[in-house]
């Protein structure tokens, strides 16, 4: 005999009700940088729009940043640990194959036992455990999901790689997504292209560089292809989730793109015809290219400055390695 299923039931939607930000203390201008790869700070500032990134602190952990950046957003949500069903942590510096990150995060934090899982989808990261955790909202499989980009990018960073020395930092970025009476997160637009995963990518496998006695992997780019990539192929789907949320260009109060560099999100902003009364985050000049962590980061930073307004709608997108990339409107908390 077959029985009956009971089906899933959860809230009728979803919002992100905090935001919070982790940025570790020691700040590394240009000039520290410049000798190594025979560049200057105008090249730098120039081609990227960077003039500072974060580095963490010796033994300051993707789990430690996290921590940081988690207690404020559930500080904002008014939520307290023991709330939080979910965590969905992602990043590609987590040091360890396994376990995950997202446990001990939970552990640490006196969750108890929520769910707990880390995605690798590099700068796409956040925006794609956005989607997830909207998704676990309304399908009823949590009620309250910490939603987490963190990266420790100067532990795979070359010094003296002239593509990516300059471009990378590190940080942390956290969201509470939890159910809402109206639609706080649009419908996601995301996808994937395989065929360029050697454009972003770890120099070496695992494999190879203990078989091959091999130097410590680091992460490359093909730093015009992406940026090609990004500027003719991002906006388009930035665009289509405006579409898919029914939103127009003009009803933003914020666009909040990856911070990969300043030159793409300009060009975005063009193709996009973003209105001048629109906020564009521009964390990219403090904080350099925080891989997941730069989205989160970016909408903390505008909210605590007043670029942006609590309630205001913004269109948020992340792409990166993969190549992957996510986008979606939300509310801001
Ligand atoms: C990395 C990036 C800034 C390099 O700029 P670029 O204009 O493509 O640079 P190129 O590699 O074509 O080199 C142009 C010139 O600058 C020089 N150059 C390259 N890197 C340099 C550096 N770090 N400092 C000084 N000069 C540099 C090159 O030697 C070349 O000189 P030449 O014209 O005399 O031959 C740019 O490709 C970029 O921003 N890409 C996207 C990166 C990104 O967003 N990544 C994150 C995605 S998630």
């Amino acid at each position: 005999m077959t029985g009956l299923i009971t089906p899933p039931s959860g809230a009728a939607h979803a919002r992100i009700s905090g935001i919070g930000a982790y940025r570790p203390r020691r700040v590394v201008p240009n000039s520290e940088l410049v000798e190594a790869i025979d560049s200057s700070d105008e090249w730098i500032q120039e081609r990227s729009g960077i003039k500072t990134r974060h580095f963490a602190g010796d033994g300051e952990s993707v789990i430690d940043m996290s921590e940081f950046a988690t207690r404020d957003a559930l500080a904002m949500a008014g939520i307290e640990a023991g709330e939080v069903d979910a965590v969905i942590l992602a990043t590609v510096t987590h040091p360890y194959q396994t376990p995950a990150a997202a446990p001990a995060l939970a552990d640490r934090m006196g969750m108890g036992k929520p769910a707990a899982f880390d995605i690798s989808a590099a700068c796409a990261g956040y925006c794609h455990g956005i989607s997830l955790a909207s998704d676990m909202v309304r399908g009823g499989s949590a009620r309250n999901v910490a939603v987490v980009g963190v990266e420790r990018l100067s532990d795979f960073t070359s010094r003296t790689d002239r593509g990516t020395a300059f471009i990378f930092g590190d940080g942390a970025g956290a969201a509470i997504v939890t159910a809402s009476d109206t639609a706080g997160i649009g419908p996601t637009v995301w996808g994937s292209e395989g065929d360029k995963w050697d454009v972003i990518a770890q120099n070496e496998s695992w494999i190879d560089v203990h078989e091959q006695k091999l130097d410590w992997p680091t992460i490359g780019m093909q730093g015009q292809r992406v940026f090609r990539w990004a500027v003719w192929s991002m906006a388009p789907v930035a665009q289509r989730a405006l579409e898919v949320a029914g939103v127009t260009v003009d009803q933003l109060d914020a666009f909040i793109p990856h911070q990969a560099n300043v030159r793409i999100i300009d060009a975005m902003c063009k193709q996009l015809k973003m209105p001048d009364h629109v906020a564009v985050a521009r964390d990219i000049v403090d904080s350099a290219n925080t891989s997941a962590a730069s989205v989160p980061l970016a909408t903390e930073r505008m909210l605590r400055e007043g670029a942006a307004p609590r309630g205001g709608l913004a269109l948020q997108i992340g792409f990166g390695a993969g190549l992957s990339y996510a986008a979606q409107v939300i509310t801001l908390p």
